[in-house]
């Protein structure tokens, strides 16, 4: 099993964040154990038939070194098991700050002498000698364990935390646990009979507020709280990335942050027209990336920084991908005064205008208003157009080429001017790229086209509400039907009225033309035109459970639900219809039996996929093995 790292966030809003997306990508509810980030050396224990065998560094992720000699003098790691048991257990192998400081003040040598705990602990874990490691305090925190026969794991991370403190492992007892009332995650902490804290998710301010408050009177380092889900199914369909699992989240105390000087901010239309400020910085390393821009946002928040090209700031990145300027350290010596926005567009030097806080520029051809919207259109989240980034398009825009989005469709790539870096290959690659783009469905085209408050999830809901063609929208528009449109969940009237200017607009309505004569899709496919197979487990709700003869992963099994138009859940709850039980079904089971759910085997499946068909029947589709 790779030993990975975590994702990370910096701030309450990004743990929030953390928690809601993984609730609605589960479609149900979910529970949250938080952990001390424990500052000293990940370790993986293995131990067979209840027998330490290896005790590994995590290395590179997957081969590490074995310090097992080392490891056995610590009094924190049992050398046997009471139970036979054949398991992973990881954790973090740490000193305590005190013994740090003792050790550290010991050394004659200045040189020889550690920089901070980790780096002692990770000194003393890799000695040649075990009596030398031997005399150092190691001590180990485990959190988490992987059994090789899945039908002896825990149901549940908290569960699994309880087997591995009767197993005789340290377990960090200062656990907290979120669940949607406090009261539910009490009820989890003292079923599992584990010490902690309860919180409802919306505690998760007051537990950061306290964690940071405890922090410096701990006797070890902790440099943040890792947050994980506690549903082990959840997790396994969650999976990995490359280099962190889905299911949990690093919060850190500190944000990275670096020193350097404002070299000059420039101003950036966008393809709303907004103007945002950006910081132009003297290059800096920051949390492993160099950084020469940093977003300020307005000329508010420029002001209450007091900013001046030359001033000596802090930058930061709290967790999203556009650092920020934090604060000024120094004055600049040059006699600069703070900035102030130009009273002008500062692309095409039109005339401006504030909303809010903001300012815009109020020309729709504003080339690089042109430029962002063609790029937004051709960007990767969008149409998606391989080939067509912001540089193509701006260097487009600038021969005379693009003047608007639907000029990608009607430019003939053949005939292009002579122009740098446009090669035959880029022409093929953007042709193909261009005709690929007219098979995106209607709702992505409609989030593409910069409609103000239409966003991708907007252009969903409004789809599937039955505002689901171009022509349908345009008739609201000309209807004004303001009531139409908030009749559907999620659409209010701010987005109504955005919906009903924004198609009067004749220049978007030649848009659509040009787009529908290209052959885009101006209207939603209905999803059961393209369905072969019949929709037998529509309005039922499944959950899988245990190990399959054909479904493996049982991935397979919930696809096979899904292309039947079911819903599939990880866990069983009063909304589930049926469970489909495999080989080791256990708690679910259970549950799924005491909540009278329909319970379903493999073999009893494996018929409903063939039979009952609503209508012709199609068995010959099955795509089972
Ligand atoms: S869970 C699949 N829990 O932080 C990854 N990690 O930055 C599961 N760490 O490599 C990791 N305390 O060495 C987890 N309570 C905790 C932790 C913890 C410290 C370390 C661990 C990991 C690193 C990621």
């Amino acid at each position: 099993i790779p030993v990975l790292s975590l994702d990370k966030a910096y701030s309450a809003e990004a743990v929030l964040d953390f928690f809601s997306k993984s609730i609605d990508k589960e479609g149900g509810a979910l529970t949250f154990a938080a952990e001390e980030k424990i500052d000293g050396i990940s370790m993986v224990l293995y131990y067979e038939d209840g027998v330490l065998a290896r005790a590994v560094t995590r290395g590179n992720g997957l081969v590490g070194n074995d310090v097992t000699a080392n490891i056995q003098t610590m009094p924190d790691v049992p050398l046997s098991l009471p139970k036979p048991v054949t398991l992973a257990v990881r954790g973090e192998v740490y000193i305590d700050k005190r013994d740090f400081e003792r050790l550290n003040a010991m050394e004659d040598d200045e040189s020889k002498r550690a920089a901070n705990p980790r780096n002692l602990a990770a000194g003393a874990v890799r000695r040649q000698k075990s009596s030398e490691a031997k005399l150092v305090p190691l001590h180990m925190w485990c959190y988490e364990g992987f059994w090789k026969d899945s039908g002896e794991t825990p149901p549940d991370h908290l569960a699994i935390l309880s087997e591995l403190k009767a197993l005789g492992f340290h377990i960090n007892p200062r656990l907290a646990f979120f669940d949607s009332s406090r009261e539910r995650a009490e009820g989890k902490l003292l079923s599992a009979g584990l010490e902690g804290r309860a919180y409802a998710f919306s505690g998760i301010g007051d537990y950061l507020g306290y964690k940071a408050e405890e922090r410096p009177g701990l006797d070890y380092e902790i440099d943040g709280l890792v947050f994980k889900i506690d549903e082990l199914d959840v997790r396994e369909d969650f999976g990995y990335t490359e280099h962190h699992p889905r299911w949990a989240i690093a919060y850190k105390f500190e944000s990275p942050q670096a020193e350097t000087t404002l070299l000059g901010i420039t101003a950036q239309v966008g393809r709303t027209g907004r103007i945002t400020p950006v910081a132009e910085i003297a290059p800096t390393k920051l949390a492993g990336t160099t950084i020469r821009r940093a977003t300020l946002h307005n000329q508010e928040y420029i002001d209450e920084l007091e900013l001046a090209i030359g001033d000596t700031i802090s930058i930061s990145r709290r967790g999203d991908v556009i650092p920020a300027v934090e604060a000024v350290i120094d004055k600049n010596g040059l006699g600069n005064t703070t900035y102030r926005l130009p009273g002008e567009c500062p692309c095409c030097h039109g005339k401006v205008s504030h909303v809010g806080a903001h300012l815009y520029c109020l020309n729709h051809d504003c080339p690089d208003q042109v430029v962002d919207r063609i790029s937004f259109f051709a960007s990767r989240t969008q149409m998606d157009i391989e080939t067509l980034g912001p540089k193509t398009v701006k260097l487009f825009y600038d021969n005379g080429i693009y003047r608007s989005v639907e000029d990608i469709y009607t430019t003939d790539y053949t005939a292009l001017p002579e122009m740098d870096g446009i090669g035959e290959k880029t022409v093929s690659l953007l042709i193909k790229g261009v005709e690929e783009s007219k098979k995106q469905p209607f709702d992505v085209l409609l989030s593409s086209l910069g409609v103000a408050e239409i966003g991708k999830k907007g252009a969903k809901v409004l789809a599937d509400g039955g505002y689901d063609s171009f022509a349908k929208l345009l008739k609201a528009s000309d209807e004004e039907d303001v009531e139409g449109l908030v009749r559907i969940p999620g659409i209010g009237e701010v987005t109504a009225r955005s919906i009903i200017t924004a198609f009067r607009d004749e220049r978007l309505r030649r848009t659509l033309e040009v787009l529908r004569e290209a052959g885009l899709p101006m209207e939603a496919v209905k999803e059961d035109e393209g369905e072969t197979l019949p929709q037998v487990f529509s309005g039922q709700v499944w959950c899988v459970t245990g190990s399959f003869e054909n479904f493996n992963p049982r991935s397979k099994a919930m696809k096979e639900v899904e292309d039947r138009g079911g819903r599939t859940v990880s866990s069983v709850t009063g909304k589930t219809t049926h469970l489909l039980a495999g080989k080791g079904a256990g708690s679910k089971l259970a549950k799924a039996e005491s909540l009278g759910v329909t319970v379903v085997t493999e073999n009893e499946f494996l018929v409903l996929l063939q039979g009952k068909t609503s209508g012709a029947g199609a068995p010959g589709q099955l795509t089972l093995f």
